[in-house]
């Protein structure tokens, strides 16, 4: 297999992660919006989201934005039934929103990779730049500060040391630790309001969601290329994605539950 084939798409046909997302979508209340962004699109997963609810005019346009070449190919591909027109592609970095994206939006989504961006401020700022006044900006994170689960920490941990003794023990390879992907520091859902107040919007909701994950989801996880080199620095994709696979396995079977809980931080703002 090539990088190409451990995209997102897979993992983001998981029901239990449209369900999270849908969500999410249906409390920014897109209906009747004109111009929406969808904030590093991926797979397209939450763009038909998007377009599932709005009510088309010839003016609506949803702007589906990735800065992967990869993803964007892949969402036009996945949402040829749905698109009609609707929808516009740009490759661009989330940091360049206004600078890609002239005119102002109605909305701007932006799930699941809030947590990638090194520097906040700079992509708030962007985003708050993009908003007409009263827009509203949704996203959503797994991956913030004090979110993890509690009754999931020990499969957490069983699951990476058992990855990481098959990728020993059958293998003979340890992860680079100097290749490690810069850790990201993650941000409290405090840290997540001031940010969004320092940029001129206001929280109208904020929630946690609770999702049970099976054990597909995280086998699904284990083929995407961004979550393989971040865990397994070094390590070939093919290799990695096979011992946490088999790590996500031995430890379902071992702890014998059939869902594990994750928590997802959900906020929809509006621009004052
Ligand atoms: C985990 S996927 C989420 C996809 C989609 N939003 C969803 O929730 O299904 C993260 C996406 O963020 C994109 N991404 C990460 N950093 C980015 C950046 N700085 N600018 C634009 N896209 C970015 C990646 O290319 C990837 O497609």
């Amino acid at each position: 297999m090539t990088t190409s084939d451990y995209n997102f798409s897979t993992f983001s046909k998981n029901s239990f992660y449209a369900e999270l997302n849908s969500r999410l979508i249906d409390m920014a209340d897109v209906a009747s919006d004109l111009r929406i962004v969808d904030l590093a699109c991926g797979a397209g997963g939450v763009t038909r989201l998007i377009l599932e609810r709005i009510n088309r005019t010839t003016n609506t346009v949803v702007i589906a934005l990735d800065h992967s070449q990869i993803a964007l190919k892949t969402a036009m591909d996945e949402l040829k039934d749905i698109s009609n027109g609707a929808v516009k592609y740009v490759q661009s970095g989330v940091e360049n929103i206004s600078e890609s994206i002239k005119d102002s939006v109605d909305t701007v989504v932006f799930c699941n990779a809030i947590h990638y961006l090194p520097d906040k401020d700079i992509v708030l700022s962007e985003i708050s730049k993009s908003l007409s006044k009263n827009g509203k900006f949704a996203f959503n994170t797994s991956f913030y500060e004090g979110g993890q689960h509690e009754d999931s920490l020990s499969f957490y941990s069983k699951w990476m040391f058992k990855a990481f003794r098959i990728l020993r023990k059958e293998y003979g390879l340890k992860p680079e630790k100097s290749l490690k992907v810069e850790s990201r520091k993650q941000l409290t859902p405090q840290d997540y309001s001031d940010l969004l107040i320092r940029h001129g919007l206001k929280i109208e909701i904020q929630k946690i969601d609770t999702v049970q994950v099976p054990m597909e989801g995280w086998l699904d996880i284990c083929a995407f290329s961004d979550f393989i080199e971040g865990t397994m620095p070094g390590i070939p994709l093919d290799t990695a994605s096979e011992v946490l696979q088999e790590g996500v396995r031995q430890t379902y079977k071992e702890l014998n539950v059939t869902h594990v809980p994750r928590n997802w931080l959900d906020i929809v703002a509006r621009k004052i």
